[in-house]
């Protein structure tokens, strides 16, 4: 079995659910960016962990647009958000990604890194964050945004490798 493990991730939690799989699986990982799709043509398996960024997978597109090229591979699709990690989390972002819907989806919490922001995330957070505050906590539109508000300006760690547990079991690695 021949596999890869590719992240894209802006403030660390995919790449370090990446990481943590690369060390229970053995296979290489590599930032999404630095991969030729059609070096992918040599696994059996790849697994692609992403960060969720208003809604979306960042990685949902590579997928989109190399579809074909990842015909007869076996693909899965890890999503790190500040969402729960639950059901509705996951109905979520598979209704947002139905272009995609063939690629198996899980799901593990991330983090949050105030400090990290990118120049164009700092000021939409910083619009949400004044947009929020004036809310009751009840009327927040979005399920991470309770602990978007709890972790602005801090430092927040949510990843925890159980959450790749049912994924490892959908790689099925021989024992
Ligand atoms: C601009 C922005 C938008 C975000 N939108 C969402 C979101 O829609 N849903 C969610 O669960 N988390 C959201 N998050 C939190 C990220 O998913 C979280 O920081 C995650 O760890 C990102 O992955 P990364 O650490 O690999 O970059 C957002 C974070 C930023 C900075």
């Amino acid at each position: 079995m021949a596999g890869i493990i590719l992240y894209r991730s802006k403030y660390g939690a995919s790449e370090q659910y990446a990481r943590m799989l690369a060390k229970e699986t053995g296979f290489p990982m590599a930032r999404l960016a630095d991969v030729k799709p059609s070096a992918l043509a040599a696994y059996s398996h790849v697994v692609l962990c992403s960060g969720v960024y208003a809604g979306r997978i960042a990685a949902a597109k590579f997928l989109r647009q190399n579809a074909a090229k990842l015909q007869g591979t076996r693909v899965a699709l890890f999503a790190a958000g500040l969402s729960p990690a639950d059901e509705a989390t996951l109905g979520t972002l598979k209704s947002n990604h139905a272009d995609i819907a063939g690629v198996p989806l899980f799901y593990g919490r991330g983090a949050w890194r105030h400090e990290r922001l990118k120049a164009g995330d700092k000021l939409l957070c910083a619009m949400l964050h004044g947009m929020l505050a004036k809310k009751d906590p009840s009327q927040y539109e979005e399920p991470w945004m309770q602990t978007f508000m709890e972790c602005y300006k801090k430092d927040c760690d949510f990843t925890d490798a159980a959450y790749l547990a049912p994924l490892l079991a959908w790689l099925d690695l021989p024992k």
